[in-house]
């Protein structure tokens, strides 16, 4: 049934791979647009707290389910607590990864496109009109989106094809820390631009009227899926974890890397926006029609644009075989299948979604949910409802279903690591998250 799983062969290798599934287009594409939305400080000091109390339990619950049974999520499910309802949790997973590769390769598929525009050196000498002009064009297209797609979505098949240890841990441990040199490099930047004060007083000031019940579900949402919690995947790379490693320190670590990379980039954007006079609530293209501006402008943007944009890509692409990764397991582990076909077909899964987000957001299109496109409706309904509601079963799985023994010599390594915090750690994950979880869903269909 299992057969030879790999396990990370350094602790560097365990947060670089982890760390590539969770810095991703959520930290650059997504929160910037969310955090514009939703006000921007207080947002993300909201933001912040959510994901050190109630995240960051959920991420080492995660890791302890996965890591203890060496299963896909489904059956470790089903292995701590055998016949019961719990493994519809591990099919939840499987069902959210396939809703957010929907969008997610889309947007990637954009960041592909701007990797060529850049490449081309199209964005020297264009106005910030010009930009949204192009950009515009380029999404109604149609078929453009749709090659790039496409691209994307094979690319990210040939990593999950290739294995964990060869495909996801190699690529990571390079490229994770050159992403954050340059996004500090454009942030310093960005900073010195004409107006750009106004940007980080929006990021940095924060206007406390702006807060609602939203805005707490909204910065929930995007605080697990930006740390990719709540469908498995942690489960599923907790299983790949050794006994001997300090799983603390591996989530303190990746999540400490997840909001530096987001609060980074909301710094590079913002003072950009303002800056150009782009409105800072434009939506899931803010970055695309931002950054572009910032390259047109930049003495050195040519370059700049390039490396950039392959990052984004890199980074996209770590975070893309993480969910390919959590449905091919357990198609492979479940239907016997090889590895390879099961990625496959999850890639050919991925390309139907794609395709039809990418109808939908055509002029015109009458594909739509609630008056949105697939891309905005997939992107809402999985980060503001189905990872909260995955992340609130598993909380309330690991907190009282769990055994409490076992969890604790499993979260601890036998005890060796965080024994002080585990009480802490285990209060927060018992009774702090499933309450936090349940008030924010009882204020979004407003009970209170
Ligand atoms: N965390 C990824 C990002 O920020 O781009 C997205 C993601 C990956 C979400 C894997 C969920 C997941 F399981």
């Amino acid at each position: 049934m299992v057969s030879k799983r790999g396990t990370f062969a350094s602790r560097f290798g365990v947060v670089a791979a982890v760390g590539g599934s969770v810095v991703g287009l959520g930290n650059i594409w997504r929160f910037p647009y969310v955090a514009g939305e939703n006000g921007g400080a207080v947002f993300i000091i909201i933001y912040i707290c959510i994901s050190l109390l109630v995240s960051v339990p959920i991420m080492l619950s995660e890791f302890s389910i996965g890591r203890s049974t060496k299963r896909n999520s489904m059956r470790a499910f089903n292995k701590l607590a055998p016949g019961t309802k719990w493994k519809f949790v591990g099919y939840l997973g499987i069902l959210t990864a396939f809703v957010i590769l929907a969008f997610y390769c889309v947007i990637a598929g954009w960041a592909l496109e701007f990797l060529r525009e850049a490449l081309f050196n199209n964005f020297a000498g264009k106005t910030a009109e010009q930009i949204t002009e192009n950009f515009n064009m380029f999404v109604s297209s149609g078929w453009k989106p749709a090659i790039w797609t496409t691209v994307f979505i094979i690319a990210s098949v040939a990593v999950v094809y290739a294995g964990v240890e060869k495909g996801i841990e190699r690529y990571n441990k390079i490229f994770m820390p050159l992403f954050v040199v340059l996004l500090v490099g454009l942030m310093l930047y960005t900073l010195s631009l004409d107006g750009a004060k106004e940007g980080a007083s929006f990021l940095l000031k924060p206007d406390f009227s702006k807060l609602t019940g939203r805005t707490f579900l909204n910065a929930l949402g995007q605080s697990f899926f930006s740390m990719s919690l709540g469908m498995g995947a942690m489960i599923t790379y907790g299983s790949y974890i050794k006994k001997e490693e300090n799983m603390f320190r591996v989530a303190g670590m990746v999540a400490a890397t997840d909001v530096f990379v987001a609060v980074l980039s909301g710094l590079v954007i913002f003072p950009a926006v303002f800056s150009f006079g782009i409105s800072p609530t434009s939506g899931p293209e803010l970055v695309f029609i931002t950054l572009p501006n910032v390259f047109a402008q930049m003495g050195a943007g040519y370059i700049v644009s390039v490396i950039f944009f392959m990052l984004l890509f890199l980074a996209a692409i770590t975070s893309s075989v993480s969910l390919i990764e959590v449905v091919t397991v357990y198609i492979y582990e479940e239907m016997r299948l090889s590895r390879r076909r099961a990625a496959c077909y999850v890639g050919l899964g991925t390309f139907i979604m794609g395709m039809l987000s990418i109808i939908s957001q055509l002029p015109g299109s009458s594909i739509k949910i609630g008056g949105q496109n697939l891309v905005s409706f997939f992107d809402h309904l999985s980060s503001n409802i189905m990872l909260p509601i995955g992340g609130l079963f598993i909380v309330i799985f690991t907190g009282w279903v769990f055994a409490p023994a076992k969890f604790k010599a499993e979260l601890t390594s036998n005890f060796k690591y965080g024994v002080k915090i585990y009480p802490i750690v285990y209060f927060l994950i018992k009774f702090v998250a499933p309450v936090v979880i349940t008030l924010l869903f009882l204020n979004l269909i407003g009970v209170i």
